[in-house]
């Protein structure tokens, strides 16, 4: 299927990804067609290894080489300068492209298979909550897509960190699965420019966005009064246990920010089928996954 442009929904360790062969322009064109995304929100590329990434750009600055060197495969997209075989519709026209070496096994299978790099964005409707079991996929984009590849729940559960290198610094566009602290242990200080407009250089960046259909609030943590609770509203917390016939769900009752992670989505689309108006979620400690998932609730809040 992949090799006549066909599309694929795919596993990664941190959400289900809609592929296609990024080196086919129609292929691609069928990526954003089915997504209803904008066209100039540019996709990531997918390839099998470090050598592979090689032969769809023009270099590795010497700091993104020590982080792919360090995690990958892994939650790691780097932005790096594009050769010319990479379509305009991939980089939205941008002179860089984003590329990945995911590391669930079967993707990794996948890619190494192929001779060509997968685009692939989350499989989500543009905007909505990203995929991470493929009944979500099916939920939503099942009909549109022959295939779906089942790689069981994602371990990660929230998409890549996206790193570019900028004017002599390392610079994070969108916090993700890998977190923060890990990429500086290897290259010193980062910058963090995660805000934009709304034609932003990576629109993950948009400030609404992974959101749910129902409105979303976003409470600090520790700011959710069991008195106060109201059976409109759902309710997603971090570790606290609201009274029992309050709907809702714990990130982890244990204060483990990977399985946070790892939960998030399925719950915050659990929460959006359930019977109520809204959902209010907790935000999590300012550490570590806990600064990505609370970057995706304050963009689910963000209206
Ligand atoms: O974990 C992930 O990264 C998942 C899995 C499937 O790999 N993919 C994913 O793709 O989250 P998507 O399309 O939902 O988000 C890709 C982000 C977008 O915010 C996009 O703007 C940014 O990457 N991006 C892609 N190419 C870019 C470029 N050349 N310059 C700046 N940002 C770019
Ligand atoms: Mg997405």
């Amino acid at each position: 299927m992949l090799w006549s442009g066909q599309l694929v929904a795919v596993p990664t360790e941190t959400v289900y990804g809609l592929a296609g062969n990024a080196l086919d322009p129609a292929a691609v064109a069928r990526i954003f067609a089915t997504k209803q995304r904008p066209s100039f929100d540019p996709l990531i590329i997918h390839v099998p290894d470090l050598g592979a990434a090689r032969s769809y750009v023009e270099d590795i600055p010497g700091p993104l080489l020590k982080l792919a060197k360090a995690y990958w495969p892994g939650p790691l997209t780097l932005l790096l300068p594009r050769r010319k075989l990479i379509p305009d519709l991939v980089t939205a026209g941008l002179n860089r492209v984003a590329v990945r070496v995911p590391s669930h096994p079967l993707m990794l299978e996948l890619l190494k298979e192929l001779d060509f790099p997968l685009a692939a964005p989350s499989a989500n409707p543009f905007g909505y909550i990203s995929p991470t079991q493929p009944s979500h996929v099916l939920d939503q984009l099942g009909g549109d897509i022959p295939l779906v590849l089942d790689g069981g729940p994602c371990k990660v559960g929230v998409e890549s960190t996206i790193v570019a290198y900028d004017e002599g610094e390392v610079v994070i566009y969108r916090k993700g699965g890998l977190a923060i602290e890990q990429i500086e242990a290897v290259v010193g200080a980062v910058k963090v420019r995660t805000h934009s407009s709304s034609n932003p250089a990576a629109p993950g960046m948009l400030k609404s966005h992974y959101a749910p259909r129902k409105p979303l609030i976003v409470v600090e943590q520790g700011g959710l009064l069991t008195e106060n609770t109201n059976t409109d509203i759902a309710y997603l917390t971090f570790q606290q246990r609201l009274p029992e016939h309050i709907i809702q769900r714990q990130l982890s009752p244990l204060g483990d920010l990977t399985e946070a992670a790892q939960r998030l989505f399925a719950y915050l689309r659990e929460l959006d089928a359930a019977p109520v108006k809204s959902i209010v979620a907790e935000l999590l400690p300012e550490h570590g996954l806990g600064r990505a998932i609370n970057d995706r609730l304050r963009r689910a809040a963000a209206q």
